[in-house]
């Protein structure tokens, strides 16, 4: 459709390409004429994320961990190395963690959530931004989440760390406010996905089970999300019709959190 953002020539570096969102993303952007660097840890996952997309697509599979600095740098080296430049950065890579409650809660994954989670998304930054910035050019979009906006129980370090998100996405977008990179996060809701279905799931072993219909029913859509509506949110953020947009946390979440 003509009428469609359009990402033509544009080169944008996902992470968590092999997810949920990452995969439906790398699928829409690329339908929309960006060139496609996909990053993930899993590295057979990663491939058929990649072999699905359009035969017309250019795209470059790397296996990389996001929380390792040499990992972050290799991979935007290699980006810039392969396609010339990076005009979006979406900065996706997350995990969930173990669902408890703070009291039971696992120093150790505590610290291993913060580290993919907001180390992960920092370090996309430290090393994305001096290309765009030199090149005054660029749209980063961050992934937190709704928990990043409001508490939920049994995931705490999860909501800390989505909150640190936003956190992260507004004071970058400030500190390039005067260049034409722009800093912006999306907050899904609740996604039809792996990650929904393994947070319910572990719920409902230590609470009184919750159905899906009980779950959708908190969702004024009063449906499930679908990760290609996250993925529409990010061409939007990624594309020049979102010129004026910077430091902004988008929820793409049925209005589950407007009331
Ligand atoms: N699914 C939802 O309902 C939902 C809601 C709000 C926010 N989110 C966020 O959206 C993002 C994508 O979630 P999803 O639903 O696609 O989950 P997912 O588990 O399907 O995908 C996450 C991807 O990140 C990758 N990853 C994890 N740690 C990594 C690391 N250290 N290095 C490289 N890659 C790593 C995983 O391998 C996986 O492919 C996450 O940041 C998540 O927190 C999801």
């Amino acid at each position: 459709m003509t009428d469609r953002i359009r990402l033509d020539g544009k080169v944008a570096v996902v992470t968590g390409a092999a997810g949920v969102i990452g995969a439906a993303t790398i699928r829409l952007l690329a339908e929309r004429g960006a060139r496609i660097v996909a990053v993930d840890r899993r590295q057979d996952d990663l491939k058929t994320a990649v072999r699905d997309l359009p035969a017309s697509a250019q795209a470059l599979p790397i296996a990389a961990d996001v929380t390792s600095e040499d990992e972050v740098a290799d991979y935007v080296r290699a980006a810039v190395d392969r396609f010339g430049t990076i005009d979006v950065f979406y900065n996706n890579a997350g995990i969930e963690g173990e669902i408890k409650p703070i009291v039971n809660y696992p120093l150790e994954t505590f610290r291993k959530v913060i580290d993919v989670n907001v180390v992960g998304v920092f370090l996309g930054m430290k090393h994305v931004l001096p290309v765009m910035l030199k090149q005054d050019r660029g749209s980063i979009i961050n992934t937190a989440s709704i928990a990043g906006l409001i508490g939920s129980h049994e995931i705490a370090v999860y909501s800390a760390s989505k909150h640190a998100v936003i956190g992260l996405t507004k004071s970058a977008a400030l500190e390039c406010a005067a260049t034409s990179v722009r800093v912006n996060c999306v907050c899904p809701g609740l996604i039809d996905s792996r990650m929904l279905s393994a947070i319910n799931e572990a719920r409902n072993r230590s609470n009184e089970p919750l159905s899906i219909e009980k779950i959708v029913n908190r969702v004024p859509a009063r449906r499930l999300g679908q990760a290609s509506e996250v993925a529409s949110i990010v061409a939007f953020l990624a594309s020049d019709e979102a010129s004026y947009v910077s430091g902004a946390a988008y929820t793409v979440d049925g209005g589950r959190i407007a009331g």
